[in-house]
């Protein structure tokens, strides 16, 4: 069969394994794989030798375009999946928040519209409801999301200041509605009261500094806010996907209930996999601030050991790219009061769970795609058009060269001026991401535009969220 394009001689991995050989690609699609040298025609090919050809992470976690406790990006949907694409990140779904009184669906649409013009990779979204004042309309609402291709909901328990928190009873009758269609939702656990409780009561101390930040959000205020999660899903019968999750004790909590067989999930993201709460003591420390807050080692140890174990099933970035224009005034006010919450990150997501995972022996490859890309396209219900190497999928591959060395860090992006990672050397990095079967960056060099990438519409099927781990 003529092949469009071969991919040739790489290592090939997915969930279910490692194995050398070709990728054949024709239009947007994977037509097959099979061992080097059984695809002789072919347009064009990319010789892979010594690399790994791996499907493209998909980010489940993403605030592009999304203002913030008074702050707004800067970066805007290109530069944010430039950025994306350059790490290996080939789908991403960002949130849209509700504006009250209107509905979420029509900003869903709006959303839609504006990514389809200047995404380069493709994209979905996670509901978020904010507007509780008549919880009849906002369930209603909730099969028109479905009906557009949109599966999932992800809710606040925390932020009341910011209008975005979800008390218990609303939580309930969204997740009832959201199972009821069979679909996922998401929630931001820490526990309202005694969050911001804590918070208001360090500030009224003159205790703002990066270092108290995670004394105003304790292990505790994530692990009783997953528990009474998971606890009111078991109750409404729903689906749940804990979002940035950072601490031994939300792990050990969530996974009995996952030891019990119930639907209940976790994501991580790389910075707890990689940052202790010393980081919030460095001259950039102030930039660190987000929610929850870096925890200890022993948070970062049992995060890792979950990933590995399949208590945590998902990677997310919790991409964020509110700047230093906004972040250093705000400081300067009133500490971390004035610092929006949240940093760059829809970038290192492969770099980091290469270079701190695989290569220090934490997890294997096979379960860093599944981590990454496979157990994402499973929970949002694109799979297997995404998330795997297998004929029929969408071609939307990675070439990741595991000697290749990088500095991670703001440099690397175009409209975010802080980073997690400033300086962090990586071994392992993507060398060509293609979104289907379209090569979007080669060797640094971006390759495609504004508007190439496309909603990918998310579906339901009965079993879905079974076998995830
Ligand atoms: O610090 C964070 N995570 N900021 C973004 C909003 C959120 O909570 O995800
Ligand atoms: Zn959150
Ligand atoms: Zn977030």
């Amino acid at each position: 069969m003529m092949m469009d394009l071969v991919i040739e001689k790489g290592l090939i991995v997915t969930g279910a394994g490692v194995f050398e050989g070709d990728v054949g690609i024709r239009g947007e699609k994977i037509a097959a794989v099979a061992s080097t040298g059984m695809f002789p025609e072919a347009a064009s090919r990319i010789d892979a030798s010594g690399m790994y050809v791996l499907p493209g992470a998909i980010d489940t976690h993403a605030h592009i375009e999304e203002p913030f406790q008074g702050c707004v990006p800067e970066e805007d949907w290109t530069q944010a999946t430039r950025a994306a694409a350059r790490g290996g990140t080939t789908s991403v779904f960002n949130f849209v928040i509700q504006e009250k009184g209107r509905a979420l669906a029509d900003l869903i649409q709006t959303h839609k519209a504006r990514a389809g013009r200047l995404s380069l990779i493709d994209f979905n979204f996670h509901g978020v409801f904010t507007d509780f004042s008549d919880l009849d309309a906002a369930t209603a609402e909730i099969p028109r999301l479905f009906d557009l291709g949109v599966t999932s909901v992800k809710q606040f328990m925390i932020y009341s200041r910011e209008g975005l928190a979800t008390d218990d009873w609303a939580l309930y009758n969204i997740m009832r509605e959201v199972s009821a269609q069979g679909g996922i939702v998401g929630v931001h656990a820490e526990n309202c009261a005694i969050g911001e409780g804590l918070t208001a009561r360090l500030a009224g101390m003159g205790r703002t500094r990066a270092t108290d930040w995670p004394r105003a959000k304790p292990p505790f205020v994530e692990a009783e806010a997953a528990q009474r999660a998971a606890m009111i899903a078991e109750f409404a019968q729903a689906n749940l996907y804990i979002v940035h999750t950072s601490t031994r004790d939300a792990v050990q909590i969530i996974g009995g209930f996952r030891a019990r067989g119930l639907p209940v999930f976790l994501e991580t993201c790389p910075h707890y996999l990689t940052f202790t709460e010393e980081r919030l003591s460095a001259p950039d420390g102030k930039y660190q601030v987000v929610s929850p807050p870096l925890r200890r080692r022993e948070d970062v140890d049992a995060l890792w050991k979950a990933l590995a174990e399949g208590t945590i099933s998902i990677v997310g970035s919790d991409h964020n790219a509110y700047g230093r224009k906004d972040k250093d005034p705000g400081y300067e006010r009133s500490g971390f009061m004035g610092v929006a919450n949240g940093q760059p990150g829809i970038l290192e997501i492969l770099a980091i769970l290469h270079s701190e995972g695989v290569r220090n022996g934490r997890i294997s490859l096979p379960r860093m795609v599944e981590v990454s890309s496979t157990n994402a396209a499973k929970m949002f219900g694109i799979y297997p058009q995404k998330g795997t190497i297998a004929p029929g999928s969408d071609a939307d591959l990675v070439i990741f060269d595991p000697r290749k060395e990088a500095t991670l860090g703001s440099n690397l992006y175009e409209a975010a001026d802080t980073s997690f990672y400033e300086g962090m050397r990586v071994t392992g990095f993507p060398v060509a991401t293609l979104v289907r079967g379209r090569v979007v960056v080669r060797g640094g060099e971006l390759l495609a535009g504004p508007g190439s990438g496309r909603f990918v519409a998310a579906a339901v099927r009965p079993g879905m969220y079974a076998g995830i781990r």
